[in-house]
């Protein structure tokens, strides 16, 4: 099998981010050269042997990735999601970064735990927010009945295709019955590794909405595509599905 990878659309997209300090700038700039290098085509064998790659990557660039993406702007994308849980309630940030999203919910009066599986990223979200990060995969969840509503941005890419049905089963277990889940994924087609090391599975909208249905685990409630707003034109899939009772 031959996967074509490409660089994160992210990146790209946040070549435009304002407000940076020149410290800053510099940091992201440094990042974003080596991880805008050239397309290429892995074979399988090497996608496998990659994968651990991708917690590399966090660790070798946790500052200067949680410098950037913790002022990107994804206030819309908070929207749906909180219409759907009452004020207060128990919010899982799964694969939380750099924290922005456990500082944004905690301040408007939700109780945030922070996961994410990078020890070195959990430090950078524990400094943002001043509160707990648990270093903590997917994989390793064993959260039962807990939580109103569970926060993936852009972290359930980097799950194996071969890992996804289990993680889904850990995040419906975690949720309240009822409870709503919300993921955001490249669409695109199959797993492939960017040049800066990182495994992403892509999906299509129908492919994602299957597997999160399959087994009753989750009804899809809203699912709508967002466009990076760069000309790389990467499409983001976005998905809200309910546990089922
Ligand atoms: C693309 S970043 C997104 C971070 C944040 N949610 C955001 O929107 O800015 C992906 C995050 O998922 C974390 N991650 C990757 N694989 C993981 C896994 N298996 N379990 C938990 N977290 C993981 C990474 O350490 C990283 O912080």
């Amino acid at each position: 099998m031959k996967i074509y990878s490409k660089p994160d659309s992210r990146l790209r997209h946040n070549r435009k981010s304002r407000c940076l300090s020149s410290e800053a700038d510099k940091a992201k700039s440094c990042f974003l050269q080596k991880s805008l290098a050239k397309c290429r085509v892995v074979g399988h064998d090497r996608l496998l042997e990659c994968q651990p790659r991708t917690l590399d990557f966090y660790r070798e660039h946790a500052r200067e990735y949680c410098r950037f993406t913790a002022n990107l702007s994804v206030g819309e994308l908070y929207i749906p999601f909180l219409k759907e849980i009452s004020k207060g309630s128990r919010i899982l940030d799964a694969g939380c970064g750099s924290g922005r999203d456990t500082k944004a919910f905690s301040a408007k009066g939700f109780a945030v735990t922070a996961i994410d599986a990078s020890p070195q990223i959990a430090r950078m979200a524990r400094d943002l927010t001043g509160q707990p990060c648990r270093v903590l995969s997917f994989q390793e969840m064993d959260f039962r009945n807990e939580f109103e509503g569970i926060w993936a941005c852009a972290s359930l890419v980097h799950v194996p295709r071969r890992d996804v049905s289990d993680v889904l089963r850990r995040l419906a277990r975690a949720l309240k019955p009822l409870g709503i889940l919300y993921v955001s994924l490249k669409e695109g087609k199959g797993e492939i590794i960017t040049p800066d090391g990182r495994l992403f599975c892509n999906y299509s909208l129908t492919e994602y909405a299957e597997l999160l249905t399959a087994d009753g685990l989750f009804k899809v409630a809203k699912v709508w595509k967002s466009k990076a707003v760069d000309s790389s034109g990467q499409v983001w899939l976005n998905f809200l599905a309910r546990k089922t009772a």
